[in-house]
């Protein structure tokens, strides 16, 4: 395709990112500034405080890119940002800073979805094999999500109710661990030999769909019985089962959707893409079956704007543009 050279902004959430990237592979600048910080005393993200916050730092991220890049706004080609989905209150103030400088500039502006965004994460790593099939796990995500060819994505199973990093997120919590608590799980997880045995949910046999609040609910209730008994759990081997549970419905239905689809890659995409357990049982079975795995390195795999830079790229080539009309959209579909 053409050359092009996006400058993308991404403020879904909790993180304000600014990135450069050339023709949707590389990564000249990639500035995450994160808010976890002044969310852990919370608990979790709260939206109007995100909000607050993206509004402080964005101008200065812009900033800071471009002078790390040695680059100026008349360098770009277009100006790319995440219309959704997302909170609203921290989507508009990057949507507003795009649109801004699309105008300011005279550069084209284009809206990427922010689920796109993960999926082509692999991208700045290597050429994606259509088609494709990605599993987007994050704390506000889980999806399995088919591309037959660039740009189309179909979502042929997601979760009914909670997200894995937010049942993680969930759990951790009970454990009695900081926001967010999915790393913790995942390293105590290796720390007990036993395991509790929890339950799985499989849902109807043909569908990719997933549920995890029945786990999170066996897991508090493992905690809660104890409590009222007096007696000690092992929260390690609590951990482990919550994990175990976890991993193997997502290896399951990915390998299945995998030979259902005729799929010649898997992609592992999504901050709990960071999850140990996970990243070697899908190893594993890949290696076993012979499908190619591609998982983007960490920094890739949590929310970023290189990744909406990559994405931005099909929508460069195909002349997908924005109006000045865009809308943030916090339950934007793909
Ligand atoms: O993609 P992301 O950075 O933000 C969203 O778009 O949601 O994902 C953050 C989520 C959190 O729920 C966090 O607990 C989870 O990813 N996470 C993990 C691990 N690292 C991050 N969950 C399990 N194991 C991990 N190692
Ligand atoms: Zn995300």
């Amino acid at each position: 395709g053409r050359p092009c050279r996006i400058l993308a902004i991404e403020t879904s959430c909790d993180e304000t990112s600014v990135a450069v990237v050339d023709d949707g592979r590389k990564v000249l600048v990639n500035q995450v500034s994160s808010q976890i910080e002044t969310h852990r005393q919370f608990g979790g993200v709260v939206p109007e405080v995100a909000s607050r916050k993206h509004v402080e730092s964005i101008t200065r991220i812009i900033e800071s890119s471009l002078g790390e890049a040695g680059l100026g706004l008349r360098d770009m080609d277009a100006i790319a940002v995440t219309q959704g989905p997302g909170l609203i209150g921290a989507l508009l103030i990057g949507v507003v800073a795009a649109k801004t400088l699309a105008l300011a500039a005279g550069k084209p502006l284009i809206a990427v979805h922010h689920i796109a965004g993960h999926i082509y994460a692999n991208q700045l790593v290597q050429p994606l094999a259509y088609p494709a099939l990605a599993l987007v796990v994050s704390g506000g995500h889980t999806e399995l999500v088919l591309l037959e060819r660039p740009g189309r994505f179909r979502i042929i199973g997601q979760t009914r109710d909670d997200a894995v990093g937010e049942a993680y997120d969930k759990v951790a919590r009970a454990l009695g661990f900081p926001y967010p608590g999915g790393p913790h799980v995942d390293r105590l997880a290796v720390e007990s030999a036993q395991t509790v045995p929890l339950p799985r949910a499989w849902l109807e046999p043909d569908s990719y769909d997933f549920s995890f609040s029945g786990l999170k609910s066996a897991v508090l209730a493992v905690l809660n019985t104890a409590k009222m008994k007096g007696e000690a759990v092992d929260p390690a081997a609590l951990a482990r089962g919550f994990q175990e549970s976890v991993i193997d419905v997502l290896v399951e239905k990915s390998m299945r959707a995998v030979k259902a689809f005729g799929a010649k890659q898997l992609l592992l995409c999504g901050g709990v893409a960071a999850n140990k357990g996970l990243r070697s049982a899908l190893s594993a079975r890949c290696e076993a079956e012979g499908v190619p795995l591609a998982i983007p390195p960490h920094a890739l795999c949590t929310d970023n704007a290189a990744m909406i830079g990559a994405a931005a790229y099909l929508k460069f080539q195909t002349g997908e543009f924005a109006g000045l009309d865009m809308v943030a959209d916090p339950g934007l579909s793909l």
